[in-house]
C-alpha cells in the first residue's frame, strides 16, 4: 500500500514501468500467455482496456490452484486460522477510520505541455516529463486518492457513496468481534480472505505485476501485543517458505525490511518478500506487524469494543495484528516468470513452462495418437478415469509432437498417450514433461502411477 508518508524505494524505482518490449523474458512470457489461453488483455476486441486483464481457460487454472496452495498453507493446515469473504462495496466509515480516505494517496503531477500523468514520487527527474521530455512543465503535486468511489441505490448524491476495497484486510478488522465469537477462537488466532481488491493506480503496468483490478489473499494474525515480535519473524519465514517450497529458487527471493520512512502509516515494522522480476527485485508480499491500529480505530469509530477478555487472567487487551499479504495475480505472474525456461532438444528449440505440479493449470493430458474412432473411444475411457481426480485436458489435434509442445508450454506434468497398441495391451505410454522420458503404464495402475509420480516430479 502507498501512502503519502510511505515512500517503497524498491517497488518505485525498479525499471517496470519503463516498458517492456525491450525486456525479452518479460515479452516471451506475455506472448506465451496469450497465445495458450492464460491471460488476455481485457476488452482485446476494443484495443484493450489499460491495466485490467482476463484470465482464459488455462489461466483460471493456474490463479485457482495459486490461491487454493495459499488457502491449503494459510487456513487448512491450520487450527487457529479461519476463513472470511467479506463484501468489496463498503461504506466511507470503514476508510473514514481505517485511515485510507485520508492516507491512501500518491503525488500525482501532469505535464502541462503533453497531458500525461506521472506519479511525482516515481520520476527521476521531478522538472522533466519522461513521455514529452519537456523541462519546466510539470504541475505542483497533488495527493490523489487511490480508492474507487461509486454511488449505492438509485440516487447519487453524497449519502450514497460507496467505495471498492482497496484491500481485503478491513473486512477481517471489522468482523474481528463476530469472527471469534463464533469460531471460540482467542489469539493467537488469524482470518483469511482471499478476494478482489481495486485501487485506481497512476501508474499500472507490467502486465500484471501493477493493476487497477487484482486480487489478494491476506491473513490477519490476532496475538498478544507482547507476542507480535515473535510472530512476525514467524510469518516473514513461512511466507518466504512458501513460495520456495512452491518452486521458486531461493536465489529469485529475498526478504527486506521497511525503513521506517516507506512504511504506511498502520504499520510499526514491515518486511517485504521481494521476487527479482525481469526488471529488477520487486514486492511480491508484504508482512506487516499493524499494531493494534485497526481495531483500535474501528472501536473508536464505531462505539463497539474490539478487545480480548482473557478469562485465566481477567486481562482485556486489544490484540496486536500481524498481517501477511499477497497478491493472488502477482504471485500467479512470478510463478510464470520463475517457471518459464528453453532448452534445445534434437536440434529443435523446446519452451516449457516448469510449475510445481500443485499450480500446474493440467495435471495431465490425454493424447490419442490419431482420431481413428477407436482410438478415441479408448481415450476418453483414460479420460473419465482421470477426470473426477485432476482437471485433465484432452487433444487429439495435429500431430503428436506438437500436442507434446503445446501441453509443455502450458506447464502439463504428463502426457498420455493412447496409441494401436494400447487396445490390445490396455497401457498407455505416460511422458515426463521435465525429462521427456517414457513409461508405459497399464491403465489399471495409471490413477497411482501419476498419485506417486506428480509428487515426485
Ligand atoms: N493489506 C495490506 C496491503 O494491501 P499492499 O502491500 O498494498 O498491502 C499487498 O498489498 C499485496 O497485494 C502486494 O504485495 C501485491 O502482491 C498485491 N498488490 C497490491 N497492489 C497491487 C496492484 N495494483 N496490482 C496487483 N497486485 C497488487
Amino acid at each position: 500500500m502507498t501512502n503519502k508518508n510511505n515512500k517503497k524505494p524498491n517497488d518505485k524505482n525498479s525499471k517496470k514501468d519503463v516498458g517492456l518490449a525491450d525486456d525479452n523474458l518479460l515479452a516471451k512470457v506475455i506472448n506465451l500467455t496469450k497465445r495458450r489461453g492464460f491471460v488476455f488483455p481485457s476488452a482485446d476486441i476494443y484495443g484493450g482496456f489499460r491495466s485490467a486483464y482476463d484470465f482464459g481457460p488455462v489461466g483460471v487454472l493456474l490463479l485457482r490452484n495459486v490461491k487454493e496452495t495459499w488457502w491449503y498453507s494459510m487456513v487448512q493446515t491450520r487450527d487457529e486460522v479461519v476463513g472470511l469473504d467479506a463484501s468489496i462495496l463498503s461504506p466511507p466509515a470503514i476508510w473514514e477510520a481505517s485511515g485510507h480516505l485520508e492516507n491512501f494517496t500518491d503525488p500525482l503531477v501532469d505535464c502541462k505541455a503533453c497531458g500525461v500523468r506521472h506519479r511525482h514520487d516515481q520520476l527521476e527527474d521531478k522538472d522533466t516529463c519522461p513521455d514529452c521530455g519537456k523541462k519546466g512543465e510539470m504541475t505542483e503535486p497533488r495527493q490523489f486518492n487511490l480508492m474507487f468511489k461509486t454511488s449505492a441505490g438509485p440516487v447519487a448524491d453524497s449519502g450514497a457513496d460507496v467505495y471498492l476495497r482497496p484491500e481485503t484486510a478491513q473486512g477481517m478488522f471489522i468482523n474481528y468481534g463476530l469472527v471469534a465469537n463464533a469460531s471460540r477462537k482467542k489469539p493467537p488466532f488469524g482470518i483469511a480472505q482471499i478476494g478482489k481488491s481495486f485501487r485506481n493506480e497512476i501508474t499500472p503496468g507490467n502486465f500484471i505485476f501493477r493493476t487497477r483490478e487484482f486480487e489478494q489473499m491476506e491473513m490477519e494474525y490476532f496475538v498478544p501485543p507482547e507476542e507480535s515480535p515473535k510472530w512476525h519473524k514467524y510469518w516473514c519465514e513461512e511466507r518466504l517458505n512458501w513460495y520456495i517450497n512452491l518452486g521458486i529458487p531461493k536465489d529469485m527471493l529475498q526478504l527486506r525490511e521497511h525503513g521506517p520512512d516507506e512504511r504506511s502509516h498502520y504499520s510499526d515494522a514491515t518486511s517485504d518478500v521481494e521476487f527479482k522480476y525481469p526488471w529488477g527485485w520487486g514486492e511480491l508480499e508484504g508482512i506487516a506487524n499493524r499494531t493494534d491500529f485497526d481495531l483500535s480505530q474501528h472501536a473508536k469509530h464505531s462505539g463497539k469494543k474490539l478487545e480480548h477478555l482473557d478469562s485465566e487472567t481477567g486481562e482485556k487487551y486489544i490484540p496486536h495484528v500481524i498481517e501477511p499479504a499477497a497478491g493472488a495475480t502477482r504471485a500467479m505472474m512470478a510463478f510464470l516468470i520463475a517457471a518459464y525456461d528453453e532448452e534445445e532438444v534434437k536440434g529443435e528449440k523446446r519452451t516449457v513452462l516448469r510449475l510445481d505440479w500443485r499450480l500446474a493449470p493440467y495435471k495431465a493430458a490425454v493424447l490419442p495418437l490419431s482420431k481413428k474412432p477407436e482410438l478415441s473411444k479408448k481415450a476418453k475411457e483414460v479420460l473419465e478415469l482421470l477426470q473426477p481426480l485432476y482437471m485433465v485436458d484432452f487433444d487429439e489435434t495435429q500431430s503428436i509432437g506438437k500436442r507434446y509442445r503445446r501441453q509443455d508450454e502450458l506447464g502439463t506434468p504428463f502426457c498420455i498417450t493412447v496409441d494401436f497398441e494400447s487396445l490390445d495391451d490396455d497401457a498407455v505410454t505416460v511422458r515426463d514433461r521435465d525429462s521427456m522420458e517414457q513409461d508405459r503404464v497399464t491403465t489399471k495402475d495409471l490413477v497411482k502411477y501419476l498419485a506417486e509420480h506428480l509428487k515426485n516430479q
